[in-house]
């Protein structure tokens, strides 16, 4: 039988099942009697030890190699492992070049330094664990929402409405790799969205609850650790939402049993994320997932940075948006606890915020939340449902509210910028495959 290095590791019949197993060599090591090889396929973090006669010619079986081995699964005399696979044929399917590799055996590569290779740093260790968790968290998402009663939406890729506004999104030209058909495709400019926000409150106009999960753009000329030009954005949508507080409870929600489930369907990968890149991040993580996140109004938060301003390159005042410097200090403050900001400036936020109609310092019913490491993780409000308040502000979005209009809200949050505040990675760049930022477009 063909098995995963997974399912080999988990075997429960070692008494000398013959079994084949396929997968990439990250360690050789030979003795006087026997060659040890370790062979992992990036079903587990853990590899399979192969133990082979020494007789066997092992100029080919270098670091990087991929290989087919059949053999023999037995138990390990070692306490290392459970199982091991002993060797009858052990098959070359590609070489590699260990000394031209840029991945060097046992070496540790610092993550700048593995950007480079996009296509080979899936083949280590962190990337392969930080992956693993990727795809987990993936999984965990949707669960959450379909366990929620959360109905699930496609939303465009290509769009002809701009959201958030901000000025800063992908047009597709008639010129290069975004090239339409026809110079006039849709008769209207179209654009790479950069939220699915305005096709899911159509959606939740229907069936009440429901959520995306896709990849957005934005054309954000920042090289900064927490902005990708390509990330992928969970968004939710709920109607007759009347409060903040209710969406806050989702996105708490969301947060925590995301990361429940990832710590428990990948220990293994979450462990070595948190020793190796970010020490003390177990901890980080467990006092986030014990503690009640915290809630302050944007008011608040601009008193509380007023009394540390020296701390700051940007002046913190009432009506500018929080630097991410603020943001930062803002979870320190909280005692490095989630911390949810509500009721911003109208002035500073998108035109379908919903207006709290309170003066002089008029404000909206829009929610941010920030996290440790990483700032404002999740962004959302209440949506303006009465359509005499939007006439005023923009006549695309009214059709919307001319037919059977309730009150929503929704939200949404980076996915990279999750995987960053649970790992503690320090750089967006290294929780995606193969991330895209000004100047970089690697493979
Ligand atoms: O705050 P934003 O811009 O909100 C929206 O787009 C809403 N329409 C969402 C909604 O209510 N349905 O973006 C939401 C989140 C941010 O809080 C941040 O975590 C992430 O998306 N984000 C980015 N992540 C990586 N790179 C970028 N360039 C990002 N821009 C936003
Ligand atoms: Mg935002």
């Amino acid at each position: 039988a063909k098995l995963s290095v997974r399912e080999a590791l988990g075997a429960q019949n070692t008494s000398g099942e013959r079994i084949k197993v396929q997968g990439w060599i990250r360690s050789v090591r030979s003795q006087k009697e026997v060659l040890f090889l370790h062979v992992n396929d990036g079903s587990s973090l853990e590899s399979l030890q192969i133990v082979a006669d020494s007789s066997l010619d092992s100029r080919e079986l270098t670091f990087g190699s991929s290989v087919e081995i059949q053999g023999q699964l037995i138990k390990s005399p070692s306490k290392r492992q459970n199982v091991e696979l002993k060797a009858e044929k052990i098959k070359v399917i590609g070489n590699c070049d260990a000394k031209a590799f840029p991945i060097k055996y046992k070496e540790r590569h610092p993550l700048e330094y593995l950007r480079q290779y996009p296509h080979f740093r899936c083949r280590t260790n962190v990337l392969g664990s930080i992956l693993r968790i990727r795809s987990e968290a993936t999984a965990a998402i949707h669960s959450f929402f379909k366990d929620s009663g959360f109905v699930h939406i496609h939303t465009p890729i290509i769009t002809s409405n701009d959201s958030e506004g901000a000025g800063e999104l992908f047009q597709l030209e008639p010129s290069g790799k975004l090239k339409l058909p026809e110079k006039n495709f849709f008769s209207v400019p179209a654009f790479l969205t950069v939220s699915g926000q305005l096709h899911l409150e159509v959606m939740s106009g229907a069936f009440t609850q429901v959520f995306t999960f896709g990849p957005t753009f934005r054309a954000e000329n920042s090289q900064s650790r927490r902005h990708l030009a390509e990330f992928y954005m969970v968004e939710a949508e709920i109607s007759f939402v009347d409060s903040l507080q209710d969406l806050m409870q989702v996105i708490e929600e969301l947060f925590k049993a995301t990361a429940m489930m990832v710590l428990s369907n990948c220990p293994e990968d979450v462990e070595l994320c948190h020793k190796f890149i970010a020490p003390g991040q177990k901890d980080r993580l467990e006092h986030m997932l014990k503690n009640n996140f915290l809630i302050i109004s944007y008011t608040e938060a601009v008193e509380i940075l007023k009394q540390a301003s020296q701390n700051f390159t940007f002046t913190p005042e009432w009506g500018v948006d929080l630097q991410t410097e603020h943001e930062k200090y803002l979870v320190k403050h909280c005692g490095n606890i989630p911390v949810f900001v509500i009721n911003y400036p109208l002035a500073i936020k998108p035109f379908y915020m919903r207006d709290n109609e309170d003066g002089p310092q008029h404000t909206v019913a829009a929610v941010d939340l920030l996290v440790p490491g990483v700032g404002e993780l999740f962004g959302g409000g209440l949506r303006e449902e009465r359509y005499h308040f939007l006439e005023e502000r923009l006549a695309r979005y009214l059709d919307l509210r001319r037919f059977g209009s309730v009150p929503h809200g929704g939200f949404g949050m980076g996915f990279e910028r999750y995987l960053q505040c649970i790992l503690g990675v320090d750089n967006i760049k290294d929780v995606i495959p193969f991330p895209r930022f000004p100047h970089s477009c690697l493979l």
